[in-house]
């Protein structure tokens, strides 16, 4: 794979417009049409690749976690894939700490219901499910980013999904990368994008948690640059109770539209259903699952592993000299 391993998925120059893309400038121009066609050409054989093969996930080999940096750069997800996964949810929680760590994602999000390492498993719980948590239920889920309902200064850049155990049936994802959304919405009318850049674009009001405890109101924009590093991130859920968006017409109507075109596909959206020891690398995309039904032996209950961070994965160029 070599040095420049990423970049047959693209070239220098597609990566380099990708990395440098100033999203938030709406006007035509020809940077925009550059990074709509090199946007669309990556991901278009972004799609056409099996999961990245890993040895281990507490010291995956270089050559791998260049690979999964430069699909996750240039594309926001990367599949990959463990030859030889952990039997125990402790041990397999351990190392997909370790992993994430190759990613420069060290501080994993404080989370109530994270266990070792802080990740959270999710399965069916009758327990959480009582308290209307639905990650921890069957049930489908409807397309969103993780910590839409977050305060600013925790956001949510990154996670980790680690498929532990599989159910017997059902339980798929699907991605969409918010940069295609981004460029979606801008073909169909840039003051779209404008609308769901405003500070006050979208709030989830005040609730009190199943669990007792008051989540403040959450005001926010839905496309937002990351602070560190300036990339195009998203807040959004397709929730249509308990959602306040701007009332303006242009708003109103991108979200409709949002919605429409989630819940209608795309040829770049990715459809998985992740086998055990696979997992999925990201920089928060869009995602939602569908129903599963576990089965009645152990082995055969979903168990999600899940860590989630307040940074993108890294984007280092390796062997750059600096
Ligand atoms: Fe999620």
């Amino acid at each position: 794979m070599g040095k420049s391993g990423g970049y047959r998925l693209g070239s220098v120059e597609d990566s380099e417009i990708i990395r440098n893309f100033r999203w938030q400038d709406l006007e035509p121009n020809t940077a925009w049409t550059a990074w709509r066609a090199a946007r669309l050409r990556v991901s278009e054989r972004l799609q056409a690749l099996p999961p990245v093969e890993v040895d281990s996930l507490e010291s995956p080999s270089p050559e791998a976690v260049r690979e999964l940096e430069a699909r996750c750069a240039l594309g926001n997800f990367a599949v990959y894939s463990v030859a030889h996964p952990e039997t125990d949810v402790a041990a397999a929680s351990a190392a997909l700490a370790r992993f994430a760590q190759h990613f420069g994602l060290l501080e994993s999000e404080a989370h109530r219901s994270s266990g070792a390492a802080g990740v959270v498993a999710l399965r069916t719980s009758s327990e959480e499910g009582k308290k209307g948590y639905i990650p921890y239920t069957p049930k489908a889920m409807n397309w969103h980013t993780d910590g839409y309902y977050s305060a600013p200064e925790n956001r949510v850049a990154g996670f980790l999904l680690h498929c532990h155990q599989k159910a017997l049936s059902g339980g798929e994802n699907q991605l969409m990368d918010p940069e295609l959304a981004y460029l979606r919405l801008r073909e169909a009318d840039p003051a779209y994008v404008r609308a769901l850049m405003h500070p006050e674009a979208m709030t989830i009001p005040e609730n009190r948690e199943p669990d007792g405890t008051i989540r403040p109101d959450s005001v926010g924009p839905v496309f937002y640059p990351d602070p560190a590093t300036g990339r195009l991130q998203m807040r959004y859920t397709a929730r249509t109770r308990s959602i306040n968006w701007r009332q303006d017409s242009a708003t109103l109507e991108a979200a409709d539209w949002l919605r429409a075109w989630l819940a209608a596909g795309d040829p770049l959206m990715r459809q998985i259903r992740l086998d055990r020891g696979q997992g999925i690398l990201n920089n928060n995309v869009l995602h939602n699952r569908t129903r599963f039904e576990d089965g009645a032996s152990e082995t055969d209950r979903r168990v999600m592993l899940r860590l989630r961070f307040h940074v993108r994965v890294a984007e280092e160029i390796h062997g750059a000299a600096e």
